[in-house]
């Protein structure tokens, strides 16, 4: 019977002095004269099985003990339950076979090694406990997202990823073309005439589905969007990447207060998933990365988020008299600094609404006062902006007016203003980074650390 360390550690009791075949990874191989132990990974777990192989067993003693970390192997042998030990039970070998060696100079050797070296062997990172362990979670992550949308009646739809327009207005994005630059060049052309172009106009990878699920949500009322987006901004952060996956739900008959609510039992839904049914990696974390993670966690999920105003926000930045690089000021943007403050201050997670409409997008829908919007940026400890979104602007005139004010185009979003005009309502969503919610529960600071293979400026290795 071949079976996987996931199913022996769910049934191991079961199976005490029984025959098992298992395959995977060496993790470690401790030779002694007469016996040896393999730590052997198979991937569907966090956790290694200690196989113990005997020289009284084994024709293959001799190539056994020397088998290198990193082959593959097949193992048979008999579960022994081990109670007084570390690990609930082991394997004592009938057979090791090697199904796959490993070159001596195998980079990732049982001992530490430094985040970056392991960003360098991304394609072999994953075999570390602690890489494992990101990604089992972010695995979990991404399965709750949809979760909790489909058991709430949301509408999954797929927005696209090559877009004419520009979702954000920030002119971060990145061109897509069949139009052979050098060919322009070597032809002495200064000017590229978009029309000739494949789509027939100039597009780019989108940075955003928001628009896209603004028309869904007129449809079905409660859409979400989740895929891959792209900004081509030159931003070298440990919070920042060019290519990360963005959840969007959208929703009809909804304003800013709904849309925070949705926002905060999400945030929550997926905290408390992934202490449910990632317990070792979470305590993994706790012990390694983040010391005190669970129970910053389970304290976010059992207290209310707090709220606070831009203005109010910036008074409270202004009276901490603390020495911040950047002064905080009342029509301008956060800094990170800023962002870490108020996390501080107010003792976890804080919606930050009703920012001031010059530093906010086109779409964000005016207050009364004419001078803010109905915007909200969820900020959290450690991954800082955590989700951003707003109530839309379902005004056509008030649209049509703002698009003026911040120079977009109305001609691309022809299709968007139309939404306005039949059967329009007010509606609001918000965007969730899939990365910074996967640092945020398992404590990891940088954000190529939790992306398989990360792109970020002057980096598109693997
Ligand atoms: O605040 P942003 O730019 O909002 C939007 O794109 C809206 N269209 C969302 C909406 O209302 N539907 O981005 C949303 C979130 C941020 O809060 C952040 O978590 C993440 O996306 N994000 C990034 N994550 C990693 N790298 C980047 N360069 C990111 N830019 C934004
Ligand atoms: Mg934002």
């Amino acid at each position: 019977m071949n079976i996987t360390v996931k199913e022996l550690y769910s049934k191991f009791q079961t199976l005490s002095n029984q025959s098992v075949e298992i395959s995977g990874w060496v993790r470690n191989n401790r030779a002694q004269k007469e016996f040896g132990f393999i730590d052997l990974n198979d991937g569907t777990y966090f956790e290694t099985i200690q196989v113990v192989y005997e020289e009284s067993k084994l024709d293959n003693f001799k190539e056994t003990q020397k088998i290198r970390v990193g082959s593959s192997v097949k193992v048979s042998g008999k579960l022994i339950l081990t109670p007084n030990l570390k690990q609930p039970f082991e394997i004592k070998a009938d057979e090791v076979i090697l199904i796959g060696d490993s070159l001596e100079n195998y980079p990732i050797q049982p001992k530490r090694h430094s985040k970056e070296f392991l960003r360098e062997n991304a394609h072999l990172r994953m075999r570390t406990n602690l890489f494992s362990a990101v990604f089992r979670v972010r695995n979990v992550v991404s399965y709750v997202i949809h979760r909790f949308f489909q058991e709430r009646n949301f509408i999954y739809f797929h927005a696209p990823i090559v877009t004419g327009s520009d979702a954000e207005g920030a002119g971060e994005m990145f061109k897509v073309t069949t139009t052979n630059y050098e060919d322009l060049l070597k032809n002495n052309i200064k000017e590229v005439d978009w029309s000739k172009d494949f789509f027939g106009k100039a597009t780019n990878l989108t940075v955003s589905g928001q628009l896209q699920a603004e028309a869904y949500a007129l449809a079905f009322r409660n859409v979400y969007t989740f895929g891959p987006t792209f900004r081509a901004e030159n931003s070298n952060t440990q919070r920042h990447a060019s290519e990360f996956w963005m959840v969007e739900p959208e929703v009809a008959f909804c304003d800013l207060k709904q849309d925070m609510e949705i926002a905060e039992s999400m945030v929550k839904y997926v905290i408390s998933s992934v202490l449910d049914e990632c317990p070792k990696e979470m305590e993994f974390f706790d012990q390694f990365v983040e010391k005190g993670l669970k129970t910053k966690l389970e304290k976010v999920v059992s207290s209310k988020f707090q709220s606070v105003t831009h203005h109010d926000a910036i008074q409270v930045l202004l009276d901490s008299n603390q020495p911040f690089e950047n002064k905080p000021m009342f029509g301008e943007d956060l800094a990170t600094e800023h962002e870490k403050y108020l996390t501080k201050h107010f003792d976890g997670p804080v919606f930050v609404i009703d920012w001031p409409k010059e530093i906010k997008a086109f779409y964000m829908r005016l207050n009364d006062d004419q001078k803010t919007v109905a915007a909200m940026d969820l900020l959290v400890p450690g991954a800082g902006e955590l989700i951003g979104g707003s109530q839309r602007e379902e005004r056509l005139e008030v649209l049509e007016s703002r698009m003026k004010e911040m120079n977009v185009a109305k001609e691309e979003l022809w299709w968007y203003l139309d939404l306005r005009k039949y059967g329009g309502c007010p509606h609001a969503g918000f965007g969730l980074g899939l990365e910074r919610m996967v640092m945020y529960v398992t404590g990891v600071d940088n954000i190529r650390d939790v992306i398989p293979f990360p792109r970020t400026p002057k980096n598109c290795e693997f």
